[in-house]
């Protein structure tokens, strides 16, 4: 998702958004995923993969698949993105898993002011399909779903850790986003680490040229007050 046309962008019907790889890199790292990384990972609303393809490219073994629900947004990723990856033409809401990925991750839609339930409605379908042992990966806006993960999302799945980016993102690789995000992570032992990430790399759709770190970063583990 993007906040509301800063840029003079005009709103994509479904809010298709390009992630910059530095804010996508910066959460891989966080979650260790290199070239030994062999897992199943799926991106709901793949758009045009820019999250698949940054997990393809650092962790080659990985099982990814990405799901969208714009035809014109899935043919571009299937003819520029890598060929190992599994691409569907699906409305995430109501896709049927065909077995427990161990990573789900999105930047998920917001859909129009008339139903602004949606990134809820994404992300709850991210945790359920992921279970109690897959992890669950979203960026967020800070200042518009923050509330929501405290109180229900907090309560049914668990505290998830965050890891703020220090810089705003841009979508469209000029200027930068109207508000804060940050990588929400569900997951077994995740719940209440929170970290500061520093951009590395352009404001573009391209990989930057720093290494890939095939280790995780010990983020700082931070408890909020009672009653948050
Ligand atoms: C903010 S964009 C993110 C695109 C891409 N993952 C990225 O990070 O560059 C959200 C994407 O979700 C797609 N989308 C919206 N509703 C969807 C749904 N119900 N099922 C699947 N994809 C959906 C949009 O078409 C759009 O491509």
């Amino acid at each position: 998702m993007s906040a509301t046309n800063r840029n003079g962008l005009e709103r994509h019907e479904h809010d298709f958004y390009e992630t910059p790889t530095w804010a996508i890199d910066a959460v891989l790292d966080v979650l260790g995923i290199g070239p030994e990384w062999d897992g199943y990972a799926i991106d709901p609303g793949a758009g045009t993969g820019a999250i698949a393809a940054r997990i393809a490219e650092r962790a080659p073994k990985a099982d990814v698949r990405g799901i969208e629900i714009v035809p014109e947004l899935l043919e571009q990723a299937k003819a520029t993105r890598a060929a190992s990856i599994a691409w569907e033409l699906a409305d995430w809401l109501t896709w049927e898993p065909d077995g427990t990925p161990d990573l789900v991750i999105a930047n998920p839609p917001y859909g129009p002011v008339t139903d602004r339930g949606l990134a809820e409605r994404f992300i709850r379908k991210a945790l359920t399909v992921a279970g109690k042992k897959g992890t669950v990966v979203m960026l967020l806006r800070l200042n518009y779903l923050v509330p929501k993960v405290r109180r229900a999302l907090r309560a049914e799945f668990g505290k998830p850790d965050m890891h703020t980016l220090e810089k705003r993102p841009s979508f469209n690789g000029s200027g930068t986003d109207a508000t804060d995000y940050a990588w929400f992570i569900w997951g077994p032992k995740r719940g209440g680490k929170w970290s500061v990430i520093e951009q590395r790399g352009p404001q573009s759709a391209k990989p930057p040229s720093v290494p890939v770190p095939s280790t995780p970063e010990t983020p700082t583990t931070i408890e909020p007050p009672t009653g948050t």
